[in-house]
C-alpha cells in the first residue's frame, strides 16, 4: 500500500487549480443512464471513485469513452446488464446512485447492498422507501437490492425523515422519468444536488425548487443526452484553504467558487484568515499568524459540512485557544482524533464532540488513514509537525483528492509518495 511521507515545517504558498467535484461527478455519471442518447460529462476529476463509477457503467455494457481532459462520453444505449455487482459496490458506496436511474429507465435494477463503513452504519432505507413510494417492488435477496417497476415508476409525495444527499439524488433521478409529479420534502440542498438537478434540466427534466428543501419534479417521457461541466470540488477548495491556514501560509485557488462554501469561509475568517474572492478564485492569507481555534457543528447544507470537520479539527490542534467540534451527521467520524493525539495533539472526545486545545507544536509520527477526509487531516497535521510523518493506507485519500502530493508540492510542501 502506498504511503505519503511528509516533512513538516513548510508554510504553504502559491497558486493551484481546483479539480471538478467528485460528489457531483458521481451522481451525474449515474444520471447518464437516464438519457436516450450519448452524454458528455466534462471537468471530471481523475480519481479512483470516478474510475469505479465508469467501470460500473462499463460492466453494464454502457459505452464509455474518455478523452485526455477527463471529458467522458457515455452512451447508455448499449446497456445489457442491470446489475451493480458486489465487487464494485464494496469499493464505493456511491454505486447505489445507479439504482434510481436504472429503475426509472429500464424498470429493473439489482444493486449489491452497500455495507457500513469506517464512519458509521450508513443505511439506504430512505432511498428504498422513496422508490417504493413511487411504486417499485423492492426485496433484498442474497445481499442484493432487487428492485422492479415493470410498468414504470409513478410520481409520489415523499417526505424524507432525515436529510440525505444520496437519497435525494437517487429519488430526483428516478422522479425525472416517473409518470406524473413527485414532490420531495426535506430534500438535501447541497451544491452537488443542485449541480445534478441542473444537469437533469439540461437533459430535459422538469424540476422546480432547485436549491431548496422541496423539489417538485414533473416526470417526462424521455431525457436527451447533453454536454455538462461538473462544478468545482468545494471540499477540495476547503481542504487547501485549511491547509494554508494551518501552516500560516498564503494561497490562491483558481477555478474555485465562494458561493458554495460560505460556512467554511466564515469559519476561516473567524480563525484569522484574510480572504479575497473573485469570480474564478479564492485567496487566503494568514499573514504569518497562528490560526485561532474555532467552534463548529456539522449539519446538512448550508450549515458546516461534515466533509470539512476533520481538516478543521487538525487546524484547531495547533491553533491558539480551544475549539469544540460537534459531529452530527455521521456517528463515528471523529476517529482521526486518536491519530492526531499520537502526534501530540490535545483532543478530548466526549461522544460526538471533540474538545480541541491547541498545542504549540505537533510531532511527526507514523499514522494510519481511516477514511477520506480523516486522511486529509493527517496530511495537514504532518505539514505542521516537527520531523517526518508517514501516512499509511492513503488509498483513502486517492478516492477524493486529485494529485494531492503534486498540488501540495507546488505550494511548497515537502511531501512524497512511496509505493508500499
Ligand atoms: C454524501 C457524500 C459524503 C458526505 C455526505 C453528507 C457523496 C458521494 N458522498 O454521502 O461525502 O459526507 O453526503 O454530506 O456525495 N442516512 C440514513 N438513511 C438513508 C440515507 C442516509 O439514515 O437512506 C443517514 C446516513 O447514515 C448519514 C446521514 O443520513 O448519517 C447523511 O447521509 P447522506 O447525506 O445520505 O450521505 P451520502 O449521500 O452517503
Amino acid at each position: 500500500m502506498d504511503k505519503l511521507i511528509i516533512t513538516g515545517g513548510s508554510c504553504l504558498s502559491g497558486e493551484i487549480k481546483i479539480s471538478g467535484s467528485k460528489n457531483s461527478g458521481l451522481p451525474i455519471l449515474a444520471a447518464t443512464l437516464l438519457a436516450d442518447g450519448p452524454m458528455h460529462v466534462c471537468n471530471l476529476p481523475h480519481l479512483n471513485d470516478i474510475t469505479t463509477m465508469l467501470a460500473l457503467l462499463r460492466c453494464m455494457g454502457v459505452g464509455v469513452t474518455i478523452d485526455e481532459k477527463m471529458c467522458v462520453e457515455v452512451d447508455p444505449s448499449s446497456i445489457t446488464e442491470y446489475e451493480a455487482p458486489y465487487e464494485l459496490v464494496k469499493t464505493m458506496r456511491a454505486s447505489i446512485l445507479v439504482l434510481g436511474p436504472m429503475l426509472a429507465r429500464y424498470g429493473k435494477a439489482d444493486v449489491s447492498f452497500p455495507g457500513g463503513c469506517a464512519i458509521g452504519s450508513r443505511p439506504v432505507d430512505i432511498h428504498l422507501r422513496g422508490l417504493e413510494a413511487m411504486g417499485a417492488d423492492i426485496e433484498v435477496d442474497g445481499g442484493y437490492i432487487r428492485a422492479r417497476a415493470p410498468k414504470g415508476l409513478k410520481g409520489a409525495h415523499f417526505l424524507m425523515d432525515k436529510v440525505t444527499v444520496g437519497g435525494t439524488e437517487n429519488l430526483v433521478m428516478a422522479a425525472a422519468l416517473a409518470e406524473g409529479k413527485t414532490i420531495l420534502e426535506n430534500a438535501a440542498r447541497e451544491p452537488e444536488v443542485v449541480d445534478l438537478c441542473e444537469c437533469l434540466v439540461a437533459m430535459g427534466a422538469q424540476i422546480e425548487g432547485i436549491g431548496t428543501d422541496k423539489l417538485e419534479i414533473q416526470g417526462v417521457k424521455s431525457l436527451k443526452g447533453c454536454t455538462y461541466d461538473v462544478m468545482p470540488d468545494r471540499i477540495e477548495i476547503g481542504t487547501y484553504l485549511v491547509a494554508a491556514a494551518t501552516t500560516r501560509g498564503s494561497v490562491k485557488l483558481r477555478g474555485a467558487r465562494a458561493d458554495i462554501l460560505e460556512s467554511v469561509l466564515l469559519k476561516l475568517e473567524e480563525a484569522g484568515a484574510h480572504l479575497s474572492v473573485g469570480d474564478d478564485f479564492i485567496s487566503l492569507d494568514m499573514k504569518g499568524n497562528r490560526p485561532k481555534a474555532v467552534d463548529l457543528r456539522t449539519a446538512p447544507y448550508p450549515a458546516f459540512p461534515t466533509d470539512m470537520q476533520a481538516q478543521f479539527t487538525a487546524m484547531n490542534a495547533v491553533a491558539e485557544g480551544s475549539g469544540r467540534v460537534v459531529e452530527t451527521v455521521f456517528e463515528n467520524r471523529l476517529i482521526q482524533v486518536h491519530e492526531l493525539n499520537r502526534m501530540g495533539a490535545n483532543i478530548a472526545l466526549e461522544g460526538n464532540t471533540a474538545i480541541v486545545t491547541g498545542v504549540e507544536q505537533l510531532k511527526g509520527a507514523p499514522v494510519m488513514a481511516t477514511d477520506l477526509r480523516a486522511s486529509a487531516s493527517l496530511v495537514i497535521a504532518g505539514m505542521v509537525a516537527t520531523g517526518e510523518t508517514v501516512v499509511d493506507r492513503i488509498y483513502h485519500i486517492d478516492r477524493g483528492y486529485e494529485c494531492i502530493e503534486e498540488k501540495l508540492q507546488m505550494l511548497g510542501a515537502d511531501i512524497r509518495r512511496v509505493p508500499g
